[in-house]
């Protein structure tokens, strides 16, 4: 019994000095954490950016161009890739990029791999890694991996020395945030850290103009006195370019699940053009007039109507299946399938153009030289992720193609990657694979001796090129398969080719 009481008593006196030793511990974070957040000022702020990608490496260019007093250094775990960043041939293709880079770099925008003193530096850290869709265990095909966002938040409490605004770029399941608080708190005794929501919606090929000029910024963030402080510090960076009234802000989760909900209604218009595509050819009416026709309700508005092959792009597929998991983990199986659809549409869709290519001709192109004209996923890039480019040439050379693909950006590297890594396809799964898809440097030599030409993407040279001298030297009859209704059909009709296009019938 007494034994007993001793235990209990050293027990309670033990809980006690926890208590009070814990209590000076959130006492010290406390202070630490206002002294820090109430006087982090952008004059000599730190920013550091992991993840030097399509995302991180022009968003923080044009952050530093704005912000001359704030130093930014975007790090990465590829020494290629910032050695790229450091050199006169930037990692990606983007209109723009450059001069800003050029601008800034040296002054107060770094690339590095030295990751763990950057992110010891820094003030605000930027989270901009990638979260592909995983490809094993729960949620395999549908949720995000969010894998490398948790290594970038153990990193972070493991090298800090002073508390930290955090801020998730990289699109991410809703309730990340709070998953990665969680991960810091528990990791970390002395610093306190806010994790911000900061979406991007900057559009590959326009990400410079998209960035200088947004319709909207979007920043969510704690609604406690922490919270809202480290919201306004990142508020006031961007005010340096962008009007404040185009700076929302939102609590965390509806700044996370906006980012889902505005991809999945971009995708969504293109399936549902895409979906009337195949009710045009059926009934002959003509998709680009329909979109017109529809359009041109202020309701409804323009963008984003171009019917085409099948929207492609690292984000909408992704997004769009994070929601659907997101859904099905709530139960909401009918909002799931909802949005689910979106997806099987474009799958479709890219399947029906791949089979009306083989149907035109004549049902079978085995052996028959074909023309890919474009493997990006979009013009003005050289990014080839869920291209559509990639789908559909899966297809052909499975019925045995031979095709020669041109893009004036797109590497033999990049194109066999995505083979790789999206479909599968490799000499182990397509015995001859390299034999029978070839990149070329100038579409000339794509063309000569070729049964059809197919336009992938909508790069504006293609429009240019005198078709006439493409005619003379291809195989006859010469298909055209405009997968992005870019040429002028009729001239092409009058030159002698047979013209298939999306949402449009030619009598030929
Ligand atoms: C990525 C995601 O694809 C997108 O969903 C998200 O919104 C933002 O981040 P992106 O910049 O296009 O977009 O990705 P990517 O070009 O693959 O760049 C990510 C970079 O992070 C890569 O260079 C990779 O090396 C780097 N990385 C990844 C790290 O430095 N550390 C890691 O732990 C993981
Ligand atoms: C998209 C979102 O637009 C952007 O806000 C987000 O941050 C990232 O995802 P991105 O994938 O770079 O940007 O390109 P986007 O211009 O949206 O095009 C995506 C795909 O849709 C491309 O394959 C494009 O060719 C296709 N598309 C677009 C159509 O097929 N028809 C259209 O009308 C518009």
């Amino acid at each position: 019994m007494f034994s007993r009481l001793r235990i209990s008593r050293y027990a309670q006196s033990q809980k006690h000095q926890r208590n009070s030793k814990k209590s000076v511990i959130e006492k010290q974070q406390s202070n630490y954490s206002q002294t820090i957040m109430t006087s982090l000022t952008l004059d000599g702020l730190k920013i550091c950016c992991i993840g030097a990608g399509y995302v991180g490496g022009p968003t923080m260019a044009v952050l530093a161009s704005h912000c001359p007093t704030v130093r930014v250094c975007v790090v990465d775990l590829s020494q290629p890739r910032i050695d790229a960043w450091n050199s006169d041939r930037l990692p990606i293709y983007e209109p723009g990029l450059k001069d800003v880079v050029e601008k800034c770099r040296g002054k107060n925008l770094f690339f590095s791999t030295d990751i763990e003193p950057e992110i010891a530096a820094a003030d605000v850290i930027f989270v901009a890694v990638n979260t592909p869709t995983k490809t094993y265990g729960i949620g395999a095909g549908s949720a995000s991996n969010v894998k490398n966002i948790e290594l970038c938040a153990r990193t972070i409490a493991k090298v800090s020395k002073h508390s930290k605004i955090i801020v998730e770029k990289s699109t991410v399941p809703v309730q990340t945030a709070s998953a990665m608080k969680r991960v810091l708190a528990a990791n970390s005794e002395f610093c306190k850290f806010q994790v911000l929501s900061n979406p991007e919606f900057l559009a590959e090929g326009t990400a410079i103009r998209d960035l200088e000029d947004p319709s909207r910024v979007l920043i969510g963030g704690d609604q406690d006195e922490d919270g809202q402080r480290a919201m306004r510090l990142l508020v006031e960076v961007y005010a340096q370019w962008i009007p404040r009234e185009n700076i929302i802000t939102t609590n965390v989760w509806s700044s996370e699940l906006s980012k889902l909900v505005a991809n999945a209604y971009l995708a969504q218009r293109i399936s549902s053009i895409n979906s009337i595509s195949a009710l045009c050819e059926a009934t002959k009416a003509d998709v680009d007039e329909v979109a017109r026709a529809v359009g041109t309700d202020r309701r409804i508005g323009k963008a984003f109507l171009r019917s085409s092959v099948g929207f492609g792009g690292s984000c909408f597929q992704k997004d769009i299946l994070n929601l659907v998991y997101l859904c099905e983990s709530f139960g909401l199986q009918e909002v799931a399938d909802y949005w689910r659809s979106v997806v099987t549409m474009n799958d479709w869709q890219k399947k029906r153009f791949a089979q009306k290519m083989i149907r035109t001709m004549f049902n079978s192109v085995s052996g028959k030289k074909i023309a890919v004209f474009g493997f990006a996923f979009k013009k003005d890039t050289g990014d080839t992720r869920e291209t559509a480019a990639a789908y559909v040439s899966k297809y052909l050379l499975e019925e045995r193609a031979q095709l020669s693909v041109y893009d004036p950006q797109v590497t033999k590297e990049e194109m066999f990657m995505e083979f790789k890594y999206t479909l599968n396809l490799t000499e182990d799964t397509l015995p001859g694979l390299s034999n029978l898809i070839k990149l070329e440097d100038n579409y000339l030599d794509a063309v000569k001796g070729a049964h059809a030409i197919a336009i992938m993407t909508e790069w504006d040279c293609f429009k240019e090129y005198d078709y006439q001298k493409i005619y003379d030297v291809m195989t006859k009859p010469a298909f055209i398969f405009d997968g992005r209704n870019i040429l002028d059909h009729q001239k092409l009709i009058d030159i002698g080719f047979e013209v298939k296009a999306i949402g449009k019938v030619y009598e030929q």
